[in-house]
């Protein structure tokens, strides 16, 4: 790939608005030993974490701060131990990236979340008091030794019940220089969307006009499949997310309504016994993730949590946002859930999901295939027009008959012939 000139880069960052704004910060790491750097990072992040209370689950969404500092275990390895990251946040969180490599590439082998539920300011009405650690060794960043890993697009990685969302990555370890690498291997989402964060938008003197509102999306067909590879959870739906946020073309905010492609989409996600996560990933730009629960003595759920992350190309810092107090889709256990119709699901004031022929079934599938389905009310009221026009039709075509036969029954002989 070709590298791309840091000039180029910084022109760009002036051209809309200044890229970096207080919303995510972007963040630069560092490992020293010595006088030498061994691992560099530059990268912003923001992590979603689901978390127990007294009275259920709650998500919520932490930014790493730009108050972020190296610390903890970090090394540069040696001695048979790995390169380590580990970047110490707020009260007693850290993120712990650990490299590997061989004579040719080097690569993240695995990612650490460690997050302190003592912290009531951003887990309120947590149950426990615990410092959880969760940890994954599919982190997916892998680069050509001596260059930069730049990932630019929004990126989730998924970490026992934590989602780490980076974007804006450029990051190098084994380093043989003091600052990062002029030479990049750029990440396959940058490679297929030129339309990440931080590219200017190709028109950006263009005169600012309304967002139109695109047409009905496409349905997509999304499945997730547990450690043994079965199904375990299936959607059929077409999604139109609308934003609200601040232009950077038009300089104000705006309302955004973009359908979901879902030839560009990847589905992913996990199921436990009584909770489900779909993750949708659209290219480097849009990141959408639903929570489905099912409460156990009923056997019925819902969805429970819908989060996005949203990186799109007028938007001046990815815009994200979570709700995990939801109560849409309810349907029972052992059956899917189904509407044609459209409806729309408020998570907050500047976030909501339009979903158009949709049917899901987060828990008990049986063969990888949806059960029967329960049909929600819109589509049942839907219905019931069109049986009460035609069954109003039918009654006026009885009382014109009936009349008609009374009044050939009354007719007087007298009159039949002229
Ligand atoms: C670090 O650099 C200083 C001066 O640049 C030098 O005096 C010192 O020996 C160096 N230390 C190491 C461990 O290389
Ligand atoms: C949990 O219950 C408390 C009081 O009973 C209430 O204030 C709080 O909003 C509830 N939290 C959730 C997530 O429902
Ligand atoms: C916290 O609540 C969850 C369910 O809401 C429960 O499973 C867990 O045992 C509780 N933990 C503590 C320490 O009370
Ligand atoms: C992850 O990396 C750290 C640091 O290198 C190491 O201590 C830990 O054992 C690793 N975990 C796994 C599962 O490889
Ligand atoms: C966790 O947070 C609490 C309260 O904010 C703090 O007192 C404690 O030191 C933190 N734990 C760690 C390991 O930093
Ligand atoms: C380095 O590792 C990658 C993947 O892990 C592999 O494709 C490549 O062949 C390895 N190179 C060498 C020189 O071992
Ligand atoms: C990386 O750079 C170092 C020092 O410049 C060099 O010794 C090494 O051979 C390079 N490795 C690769 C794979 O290019
Ligand atoms: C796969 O794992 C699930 C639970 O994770 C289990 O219910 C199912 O029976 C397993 N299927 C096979 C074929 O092992
Ligand atoms: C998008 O959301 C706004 C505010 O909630 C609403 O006024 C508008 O009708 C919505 N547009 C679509 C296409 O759903
Ligand atoms: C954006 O709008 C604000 C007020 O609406 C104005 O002060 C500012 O100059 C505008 N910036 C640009 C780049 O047009
Ligand atoms: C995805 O689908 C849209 C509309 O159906 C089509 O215009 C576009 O070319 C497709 N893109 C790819 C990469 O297949
Ligand atoms: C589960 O359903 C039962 C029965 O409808 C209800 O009493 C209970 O509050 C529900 N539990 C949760 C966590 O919503």
């Amino acid at each position: 790939m070709t590298p791309t000139h840091p000039c180029v880069v910084g022109i760009a960052c002036f051209a809309i608005l200044g890229c970096v704004t207080v919303a995510q910060a972007l963040v630069t790491l560092e490992v020293t030993e010595g006088n030498s750097t061994c691992i560099k990072a530059e990268l912003s992040a923001s992590f979603s974490i689901t978390y127990d209370t007294a009275n259920g689950t709650r998500t919520v969404m932490v930014p790493l701060p730009g108050s972020a500092v190296v610390g903890g275990a970090s090394s540069c390895g040696g001695d048979g131990r790995s390169p380590w990251l580990v970047a110490l946040f707020g009260d007693g969180h850290t993120l712990g990236l650990s490299f590997s490599s061989n004579n040719s590439l080097y690569s993240v082998s695995n990612l650490t979340l460690q997050y302190n539920l003592s912290d009531v300011t951003t887990f309120p009405e947590a149950n426990s008091t615990d410092v959880v650690t969760v940890e994954t060794t599919s982190v997916g960043m892998v680069a050509r030794v001596n260059t930069t890993y730049r990932c630019i697009s929004v990126s989730p990685v998924i970490v026992g019940g934590a989602t780490v969302t980076f974007s804006n990555v450029k990051m190098e370890a084994y380093m043989t220089g003091d600052d990062l690498s002029p030479n990049e291997s750029v990440c396959t989402a940058d490679q297929n969307s030129p339309t990440a964060p931080l590219h200017p938008p190709s028109t950006t003197t263009a005169a600012p006009v309304p967002v139109p509102t695109p047409g009905t999306p496409n349905q997509g067909s999304y499945s997730v499949s547990n450690s043994n590879g079965t199904v375990c959870l299936l959607a059929r739906m077409a999604l139109q997310l609308n934003i609200s946020h601040f232009s950077a073309l038009q300089n104000k905010t705006i309302q955004e309504v973009v359908n979901l492609l879902p030839n560009q989409t990847t589905s992913s996600g996990s199921c436990d016994p009584s909770s489900a996560t779909l993750v949708l990933t659209q290219g480097g730009t849009t990141n959408l993730s639903f929570l489905f629960t099912l409460n156990t003595t009923s056997n019925r759920y819902h969805l429970s949590g819908l989060s996005v992350v949203a990186a799109w190309s007028d938007m001046t810092a990815p815009f994200n946002t979570s709700n995990s107090s939801l109560d849409y889709l309810r349907g029972s256990l052992g059956r899917s859930y189904m509407c044609s119709s459209e409806q729309t699901l408020a998570v907050d004031q500047n976030f909501s999901l339009n979903t158009f022929q949709l049917q899901v079934q987060p828990f008990g599938l049986t063969r990888g295939q949806f059960a029967q389905a329960e049909e929600c009310q819109l589509d049942q009221d839907n219905m019931l027009i069109p049986i009460v026009v035609g069954a109003a039709l039918a009654g006026l075509v009885l009382i014109v008959l009936i009349a008609y036969l009374i009044g050939r029954k009354r007719r007087p002989a007298g009159y039949q012939t002229i």
